[in-house]
């Protein structure tokens, strides 16, 4: 397989390039200080794997499932909202991305399409990220239609209490919201975010849906415990890319505690920083399920549009399988914690 783009940083730099400076800054940035964004990154790279030598490598298995749904390989899609910043044809692009490179799109409930338009757009499978608006009726109504176009399960948001300072944003005058035209939900009593969503609001959710309930922005272990007794499926570790609060842990940190509070109990997704092979070999040896990148599809979006989103995960994957080949683990299902170790 060739691409136009023959490594990841090429990528990001063509985006960057390409992007009018504040969805460029909107894309890549974090809030505050930017520090746990930061933190991300370098907790990942601190981590060195653990290198199996003489074993054969020819067969390799990446195949896995989220939720009962198969997955050739563990890299899914995470939700983002304004893509109609980054493609003109936004989330319904984004979903034929995912199709052509074989795996799951997970479209945000902040997007500008109807989710019907979405699930048609391509026929790889999907599932929903929700934001709770503060209006069960909107949300009852959006999780009937959610049910009835085929996504395979729903994603509760919850680290979005408030919207984060995104400083970049703050600094330049510019608003992701104003910069799309959002008109208020003019049902809902906060326009934008749930400001008082509690764990009542996960029970009402089971209760409301019939598909299997996740949470994303998980980062403890005493949460982790809750979200399984409250009999949710997804346990998604995430600060949401840096996005939301600054100074807290990086992911990949956070991510061993809650696999053991787990203990198997839901399908463990995470994400943050995300952006080569090994990271995404760290983060599965440390026990998620599933990794999910944001930026690193956004940016061939941006490029060129679901192929570009085809050739930034086919690198991904490309990078997955030389790891795997070279630590001597060729299996992702075989693998444990003591595959990484902290070096720096
Ligand atoms: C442009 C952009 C928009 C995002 N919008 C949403 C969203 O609507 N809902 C959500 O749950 N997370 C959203 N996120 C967070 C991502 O789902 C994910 O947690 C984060 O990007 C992962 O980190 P990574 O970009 O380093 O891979 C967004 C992220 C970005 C970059």
């Amino acid at each position: 397989m060739t691409w136009p783009y023959v490594t990841i940083p090429e990528i990001r730099r063509a985006a960057r390039e390409k992007l009018p400076r504040e969805a460029w800054n909107f894309g890549d940035g974090g809030s505050e200080t930017e520090i746990t964004m930061r933190r991300n990154r370098r907790a990942i790279r601190r981590l060195a794997i653990r290198q199996d030598i003489l074993v054969d490598a020819r067969v390799l298995e990446l195949a896995t499932s989220l939720c009962g749904v198969p997955l050739s390989w563990p890299v899914v899609i995470a939700p983002m909202g304004g893509l109609v910043l980054f493609h003109p044809e936004g989330d319904v692009e984004m979903g034929r991305g995912a199709q052509l490179a074989d795996t799951l799109q997970f479209l945000s409930g902040a997007t500008g399409w109807p989710v019907e338009d979405v699930a048609k757009g391509s026929s790889g499978p999907k599932m929903f990220q929700l934001y709770h608006h503060g209006d069960r009726a909107w949300v009852a109504d959006l999780m009937a239609r959610v049910e009835a176009s085929g996504y395979h399960s729903v994603v509760l948001t919850v680290d979005v209490q408030v919207y984060s300072r995104r400083e970049r944003d703050v600094a330049a005058r510019w608003s992701p919201r104003e910069a799309m035209k959002i008109a208020p939900n003019p049902r809902g009593p906060d326009p934008h975010y749930p400001t008082r969503l509690t764990w009542d609001d996960v029970d009402w959710l089971r209760k409301t849906t019939k598909l299997p309930v996740g949470l994303k922005g998980i980062m403890t272990a005493r949460d982790a415990r809750r979200a399984i007794e409250h009999g949710v499926k997804i346990v998604w570790v995430s600060n949401h890319g840096g996005r939301q609060l600054d100074a807290t842990q990086a992911s990949i940190d956070a991510l061993p505690a809650v696999v053991d509070a787990v203990a198997g109990a839901a399908d463990i997704v995470i994400d943050g920083g995300f952006t080569r092979g090994t990271d995404v070999l760290k983060g599965l040896a440390r026990g998620a399920n599933v990794i999910a990148v944001g930026r690193q599809a956004l940016w061939g979006l941006a490029v060129n549009g679901a192929p570009g989103v085809e050739n930034a995960l086919g690198l991904l994957r490309e990078e997955l399988k030389i790891a795997m080949a070279l630590s001597g683990h060729t299996s992702i299902q075989r693998l444990t914690p003591d595959l990484v170790f902290q070096v720096d």
